[in-house]
């Protein structure tokens, strides 16, 4: 093995993380309310295998039976998401006692098997009744997140202490108001910044309301960040990567980490008029400090200028730009396989804050995988791990501040747009009889965890 846990300090944090929408099912029940994901799900073409999260994996009720699976791989943490919509059914006021049973009970059976949990506040399932009255385009939104934060670490903040406030707010804005691809599935162009904009002072809202209720908590956020090549040196190409990088990466890293929006990124948005009307207080709401950042870290894009503007882009006020194939093996999502490029993405996070930790929140690839002889021979999907682990033994040799890394996933599970027809799991589920198989790449990062250096 190329990589072993030697290469890293003994307090580096190992697990996998998941979402509820994508792992849960039980959607109506203990008084859960509807999400967005709920209503696009249901919408006639919005997933491609015309799939729901209604059973999803079934880990709502078979989320002992999981945890006692990953204490069995050595897995020492688990980054899991609250659903809203369980807490807050309407997404305001009191919480829902069940809802918060639900992860008493799973935050309980992690730390009876001595697995940390990191909960995530927000993976994309906002509940619908906010949707309704505007969704992440109204600035209430922000407000009522705050609300939401505070009341689930009223809830739960005597077991959980590592909270995450957002999931790739990037996602939830431009695929959910620009591109359609996600939910709500609105085509909005650069409109979509507004969304980012309030994703962005929620979750500044939220960082202060959970410190308020619980001191010790340790509070971040999740970014997905791309390392971003110019196809050429010209001074087009070089321009695209500037603009690509603008929007995927310094819309959020510089408001987050250096307190100010990235002035080319609005104007190429053509929404410096709109930023500037915000109230003044908003970039310091936005930038209150945390104790670490996260980082899901996929894949590079390589791109170049090109002449016609692509319709519903997710890239509104570049959408001429084009992504290049370069050759460079591919995933099962078509993502170029980079390895290297996660320092890319770790040094741009820390040349801003020095002195943050920051964490590998995701990393994983899809295959199409086969169960064969009660196990699943996915060598791509462990050679992926195997050189991403590598790449963070890379980083905490560099000196980054590299505190953790969660793969992404735990288990196969519902890929958003993509329904079941991309697994992204180190474990296999049945989705007819719930089986789980544990498959090549789980066993090695269990056993690159549970060797003895
Ligand atoms: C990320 C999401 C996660 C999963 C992976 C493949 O963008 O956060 O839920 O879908 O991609």
């Amino acid at each position: 093995m190329s990589v072993s846990l030697d290469d890293f300090p003994r307090e580096f944090v190992w697990g996998t993380a998941t979402a509820a929408y994508q792992i849960e099912g039980a959607v109506d029940e203990d008084g859960r309310g509807p999400s967005i994901w709920d209503t696009f799900a249901a919408t006639d073409g919005a997933i491609s295998d015309g799939a729901t999260g209604e059973l999803a994996d079934d880990h709502y009720h078979r989320y002992d039976d999981d945890v006692q699976l990953m204490a069995g791989l050595g897995l020492k943490a688990y980054r899991f998401s609250i659903s809203w919509p369980r807490i807050q059914p309407d997404g305001t006021g009191a919480a829902n006692p069940a809802g918060v049973d639900f992860y008493r009970r799973l935050a309980t059976s992690l730390l009876e098997r001595g697995i940390t949990p990191y909960a995530t506040l927000y993976h994309w399932d906002l509940p619908e009744a906010l949707e309704a009255r505007g969704g992440w385009l109204a600035r209430e939104t922000a407000d009522r997140f705050a609300e939401y934060a505070r009341v689930t670490v009223e809830a739960l903040g005597d077991l959980v202490t590592n909270w995450i406030t957002l999931n790739e707010p990037w996602c939830s804005a431009f695929l959910g108001y620009a591109s359609g691809h996600h939910a709500p599935g609105k085509r909005l162009g650069s409109t979509a910044s507004h969304a980012a904009h309030h994703l962005l002072l929620a979750h500044g809202g939220a960082v202060e309301a959970i410190r308020a209720v619980s001191p010790a908590a340790r509070v971040g956020i999740t970014l997905n960040l791309y390392s971003v090549k110019a196809a050429s040196d010209s001074a087009a190409d070089l321009d695209a990567a500037r603009r690509i990088d603008g929007l995927q990466n310094r819309l959020f890293l510089d408001p987050l980490l250096l307190g100010s929006y990235p002035a080319d990124v609005l104007a190429d948005l053509g929404e410096t008029d709109w930023f500037a009307s915000n109230p003044a207080s908003d970039p310091v709401r936005i930038a209150a400090p945390l104790d670490f950042l996260g980082v899901n870290y996929y894949s590079r894009h390589t791109v170049r200028a090109g002449d016609s503007a692509e319709p519903d882009s997710a890239n509104p006020g570049s959408e001429s730009v084009e992504f290049v194939d370069t050759g460079a093996p591919r995933t099962l999502m078509d993502w170029p396989i980079h390895p290297e490029g996660m320092l890319d993405v770790l040094e741009q996070a820390h040349e801003r804050q020095p002195d943050l930790p920051l964490f590998i929140t995701e990393n994983g690839s899809a295959y199409e995988d086969v169960v064969l002889g009660g196990t699943v021979d996915d060598e791509a999907r462990r050679d992926y791990l195997e050189k991403h682990v590598a790449a963070c033994a890379a980083a905490v040799r560099r000196g980054l501040p590299l505190a953790g890394y969660f793969a992404w996933s735990l288990m196969d599970n519902f890929e958003w747009a993509w329904g079941y027809s991309r697994r992204f799991g180190l474990v296999h589920v049945d989705y007819e009889t719930q089986e789980r198989t544990v498959k090549k790449s789980g066993r090695w990062y269990s056993e690159f965890l549970t060797q003895k250096g």
